[in-house]
C-alpha cells in the first residue's frame, strides 16, 4: 500500500516510529515531515498529506499531532479526504468500515503508543463495507463535487 504521513513536533515520535513499522511490514511509505523539534503548524502537514491521498499518489495518510483534532479538521477541507481522529480500535475499524475514510487522523499526547499503532493496523486492513454506506459515503464525496474550485468528483 502506498501511505503518506505527517505530524506536527507533538507526533514526530509516533511517525518516526510508524514510517519504520510500516516500512518493514512493505508498505510504501511517503514521509511529509515534519522532521525536528521545532514547533510548527499542523495544517500545512494535513494539507500535503491530505493532498497525497485525494490525488491518488497515496491509497491511505496518516496524521499525527497532540490530539488528532487539528489535523482532523484541515484534513477535511482538501476535497477528496474523508478523515477521522479515532481513539479506539473500534472507530478505527467503524470509519472504514462505513465512512471509507482515507485519513487517519492520531492524538500522541491522547494514545499509548502500543494503542496508536493497533489503530494503524486496524484501521490499514479494514475494507470498506460499501452497499448502503456507498450511497451515504458518495453524499459526502458531492458536497466536495460542488464546492467551487473542487477538481473532484464522486
Ligand atoms: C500543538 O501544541 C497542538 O496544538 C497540536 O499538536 C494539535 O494538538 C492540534 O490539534
Amino acid at each position: 500500500m502506498k501511505i503518506a504521513i505527517g505530524s506536527d513536533h507533538a507526533g514526530t515520535e509516533s511517525k518516526t516510529r510508524l514510517v519504520k513499522r510500516l516500512t518493514e511490514a512493505h508498505h510504501e511509505v511517503r514521509d511529509l515531515g515534519t522532521n525536528g523539534p521545532e514547533s510548527v503548524d499542523y495544517p500545512d502537514y494535513a494539507e500535503a498529506v491530505g493532498r497525497a491521498v485525494s490525488s491518488g499518489a497515496a491509497d491511505f495518510g496518516l496524521l499525527i499531532c497532540g490530539t488528532g483534532i487539528g489535523m482532523c479538521i484541515t484534513a477535511n477541507k482538501v476535497p477528496g479526504v474523508r478523515a477521522a481522529k479515532c481513539n479506539d480500535a473500534f472507530e478505527a475499524r467503524m470509519c472504514r468500515a462505513h465512512n471509507n475514510a482515507n485519513v487517519l487522523c492520531l492524538g500522541e499526547r491522547v494514545l499509548d503508543a502500543a494503542v496508536l499503532d493497533e489503530l494503524v493496523d486496524v484501521f490499514l486492513a479494514e475494507p470498506f463495507e460499501g452497499g448502503r454506506h456507498e450511497r451515504r459515503v458518495n453524499k459526502m464525496n458531492a458536497l466536495d463535487a460542488s464546492t467551487p474550485g473542487s477538481s473532484t468528483e464522486s
